[in-house]
């Protein structure tokens, strides 16, 4: 069967000026010592992740997040020898190409370590993995108590080793903070019983973009996840979206496709499990793909 796209073409231009120029932003908000994990996941949000990775790490970045296997896969194909974190759920068949990567699991659910720790021991040193607990998105992670269980078991020393515990907040860009305060305090909670039971995890994070900006206490000094160096507008709320320098923008290839926006476009992307807000609060058009970007970030100094 012959299937017709019906999708405009449609090409992006990625400004990586303006990429750098929300990272400086970003970095202004963390305090010393305290890392941008880069969030590159569904192809840097429709930038290239390849590109926008390779940018990011030349400009020191160390640490990417990804949503699945094949895109940290992509990444170190591509030459990126930073640390990739994937962030989504794995198959048990999946975890021999993530070992062979040198990619970071995520662990949601206890059931996967032992074949994490099979493949795990063919390695040199203990691999790395980082934890992820529930406080309120609603999504992915063990809750409190299961986190407390699973510290007891042996193979997170070894042949695993637990360089990250993370948590995501749900509604850090929300004009109400009640509920990110609420999970921030579950959070703190349980670092304090790891820290009385003597263990030391290295990373920490719990910030998104908009955390970064609002919620000093979610940076945790270690290291904070960004998809704003993207330009995306982390507290819409609070500030303008700029419309000026833009790091994206789209044009579409035909001359005959009139009702389409030439120009920048902000964030269309909404993950949060909140549902009260449309996706594409600020898409300045409907365009034939998902894709987030445009505006740089808000100079607040
Ligand atoms: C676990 C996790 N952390 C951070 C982010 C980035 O969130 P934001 O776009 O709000 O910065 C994402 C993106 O989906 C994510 O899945």
């Amino acid at each position: 069967m012959t299937s017709i796209s019906t999708l405009v073409p449609t090409y992006a231009t990625v400004n990586l000026a303006a990429l750098a120029h929300n990272l400086s932003r970003i970095k202004r908000y963390l305090c010393p010592g305290c890392e941008v994990m880069a969030i590159v996941k569904a192809n840097a949000y429709g930038h290239g992740a390849v590109e926008i990775a390779q940018s990011l790490a030349r400009q020191g970045i160390g640490q990417f997040a990804v949503a699945s296997l094949d895109e940290g896969i992509e990444l170190r194909l591509a030459g990126l020898t930073a640390s990739i974190v994937v962030l989504g759920a794995l198959f048990e068949e999946q975890i021999a190409d993530l070992i062979a990567h040198k990619l970071t699991p995520v662990v949601s659910d206890g059931r996967i370590l032992p074949t994490l720790a099979k493949a795990a021991h063919s390695q040199p040193a203990p691999y790395p993995i980082h934890l992820k607990v529930e406080t309120g998105m609603g999504r992915l992670g063990f809750s409190l108590e299961e986190l407390l269980t699973v510290l007891d078991n042996p193979l997170l020393h070894s042949p695993l080793k637990v360089e990250g515990l993370m948590t995501h907040l749900a509604d850090a860009d929300g004009a109400d903070s009640t509920f990110t305060e609420r999970q921030l305090e579950s959070f703190n909670a349980l670092l304090e019983q790891i820290r009385l039971r003597g263990l030391t995890v290295p990373l920490v994070h719990a910030a998104n973009s908009a955390a970064i900006v609002r919620f000093p206490a979610a940076h945790f000094r270690s290291c904070a996840r960004a998809s704003c160096s993207m330009g995306i507008t982390p507290c819409p709320h609070q500030y303008q979206i700029p419309t000026s320098d833009p790091s994206s923008h789209f044009t579409p290839q035909s001359p005959n496709c009139g009702p389409f926006h030439r120009g920048p476009l902000s964030a269309i992307t909404e993950h949060s499990s909140r549902n009260d807000r449309p996706a594409s609060r600020y898409c300045r058009s409907a365009m034939p793909m998902a894709i987030a970007g445009g505006s740089p970030i808000a100079d607040q100094s």
